[in-house]
């Protein structure tokens, strides 16, 4: 049976989707099985991070109400073949029962080892929807205060359910501000929060460029190995954090701040 783990944030716009997609590929280049669910009904953008937006053709109402089977919504991704996409297209909010999404989970916790859940932004039934169908969650935040707010009151909420563990992911972290002591770091997060952080990860231009093509970063860029930490963390429970003020340390880092 597979671990089923919703991405969150409260606050949109910080990454969840980012997230799942990377945290999904590196999971699934370390051999597991890996199905991500795009439970962002409305304003669903899963595939496209992933560039499979043309590859879907059923998605998971079709699924819920019988018109397809699961093997025919997944879509399998053309480079990794340990993981695959079940899309939610254009459903208008409400047109999925969280009865009939959770049928959709456990059958997907049957034939994977992960199943990652990509939650939309906001409290509503949408997020009920996706937060009570899962074991675990990861709470995405930004280092601005309005995002880490959002995620204060998000992991609140997600004490009222049946989560087994509630970490999270500080993205977007400009390794130079905090340096300069002009932006939150994961210490100050992690104080307001009052939850674990098992991942740090950086601004990276990459991932605007990656996304644009419908690309996911790529292994070699700073996001993706940020990410790679996470998944390590995911599956081994190891806790090393990605260091994003390393690159702004020493000679070549004080040039590097002057020139940003
Ligand atoms: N580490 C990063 N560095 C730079 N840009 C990033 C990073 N992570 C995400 N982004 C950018 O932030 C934007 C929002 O990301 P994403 O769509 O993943 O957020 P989201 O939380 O899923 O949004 P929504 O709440 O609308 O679903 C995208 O343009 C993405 O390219
Ligand atoms: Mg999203």
């Amino acid at each position: 049976m597979g671990r089923v783990i919703v991405v969150t944030s409260g606050k949109g716009g910080v990454g969840k989707s980012t997230i799942t997609a990377t945290l999904g590929m590196a999971i699934a280049e370390a051999g597991a099985r890996v199905a991500l669910v795009d439970a962002d009904v409305g304003l669903n953008n899963l595939d496209l991070v992933l560039g499979l937006e043309g590859a879907v053709v059923y998605d998971v109402s079709d699924v819920e109400k019988g018109r397809c089977r699961l093997t025919e919504a997944l879509v399998a991704h053309p480079f990794e073949e340990n993981l695959f996409l079940l899309s939610s297209r254009a459903l208008v909010n409400g047109s999925i029962t969280e009865r009939g999404f959770s049928a959709v989970i456990a059958a997907l916790r049957r034939g994977f080892d992960y199943v990652l859940i990509d939650c939309p932004a906001g409290i509503d039934d949408g997020f009920h929807r996706a937060v009570s169908s899962a074991d675990e969650a990861i709470v995405v935040t930004t280092p601005i205060p309005a995002s880490v707010r959002d995620a204060d009151k998000v992991s609140d909420l997600l004490a009222g359910y049946r989560l087994r563990r509630v970490e999270v992911v500080v993205n977007r972290v400009r390794g130079d501000l905090v340096m300069k002591g002009e932006a939150l770091g994961v210490a100050d997060v992690r104080k307001v929060l009052r939850l674990p952080v098992v991942g740090s990860v950086p601004e990276d231009d990459e991932v605007l460029l990656s996304q644009t093509v419908g690309r996911i970063a790529s292994p070699t860029s700073a996001q993706y190995r940020a990410v790679l930490l996470v998944a390590s963390h995911v599956m081994m429970g190891t806790n090393t954090l990605y260091d994003c003020t390393a690159k702004y340390r020493g000679i070549f880092g004080f040039f590097r701040k002057i020139a940003r």
